[in-house]
């Protein structure tokens, strides 16, 4: 018998691991350190987020957009959540807006930027995928290429200060999180002594670091 679809037999659906291992990023730390009061989350996913504010003893409100809730995860209890496609909703006010790995999802990030802005009255906190093409040129390229559900292939510093500008902002603080050096992929080799001579090369050589994500912190201009 000749098959003519094959949509069932390729597997599509890939969990990336952020619905339920974000919690302890740094850049939720960052948004502890540099939240001014109430947030809005929008593409929350699974509310990480709240769950990190709260047990942090953060006290301000937390509304998540999310264009989607997701049954086979957990959410915090008595969350607000709205789910709706945040390009089309109207956004509350609030006093800080949280854009955490969602600018990678919109074709056009400065029109979701530039609502957040607007909707703020304090700051947006951002933060999205880095592309790091020069590490493409050394045969490694970053996982988060893999996501289909991404419009961008991540974002380079340049572009990111471009998207602030264009959307009205400007910013306030930048940082590059998540460090890779020469180490990555050191797991793969199968004898642990080739491990530590691994490592322990990279302690005396210094290796090219690249960083995963870019965080920024944007205010009005
Ligand atoms: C990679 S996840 C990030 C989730 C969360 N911010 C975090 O840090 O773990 C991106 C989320 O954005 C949501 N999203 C993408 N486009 C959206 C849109 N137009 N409106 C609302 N949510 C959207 C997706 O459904 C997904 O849950």
């Amino acid at each position: 018998m000749i098959r003519n679809d094959c949509s069932e037999i390729v597997k599509k659906e890939f969990d990336f691991g952020w619905k339920a291992g974000r919690s302890g990023h740094v850049a939720n730390l960052l948004a502890l350190e540099h939240q001014k009061g109430d947030i809005l989350d929008v593409g929350c996913g699974t509310c990480q987020l709240y769950n990190f504010l709260i047990q942090r003893e953060w006290t301000g409100q937390y509304t998540g957009i999310d264009g989607q809730r997701y049954e086979d995860y957990p959410y915090p209890p008595g969350i607000k959540l709205l789910v709706n496609d945040a390009t089309k909703v109207t956004f509350p006010k609030t006093d800080t807006v949280v854009l955490y790995w969602v600018l990678e999802h919109v074709k056009d990030p400065c029109a979701l930027l530039s609502k957040s802005i607007e909707s703020c009255q304090e700051n947006v906190l951002l933060c999205v995928p880095k592309r790091n093409e020069a590490l493409w040129e050394l045969g490694v390229v970053e996982y988060h290429q893999l996501d289909k559900t991404h419009q961008h292939c991540g974002f380079a510093k340049e572009e990111v200060s471009t998207i602030v500008r264009s959307s009205g902002g400007k910013i306030q603080s930048y940082k590059e999180l998540t460090e890779k050096t020469a180490t990555l992929g050191v797991s793969l080799w199968n004898s642990e002594m080739a491990k530590r001579v691994v490592f322990f090369l990279s302690r005396i050589f210094s290796s090219k670091i690249f960083y995963e994500n870019i965080w920024c912190e944007v205010i009005k201009e």
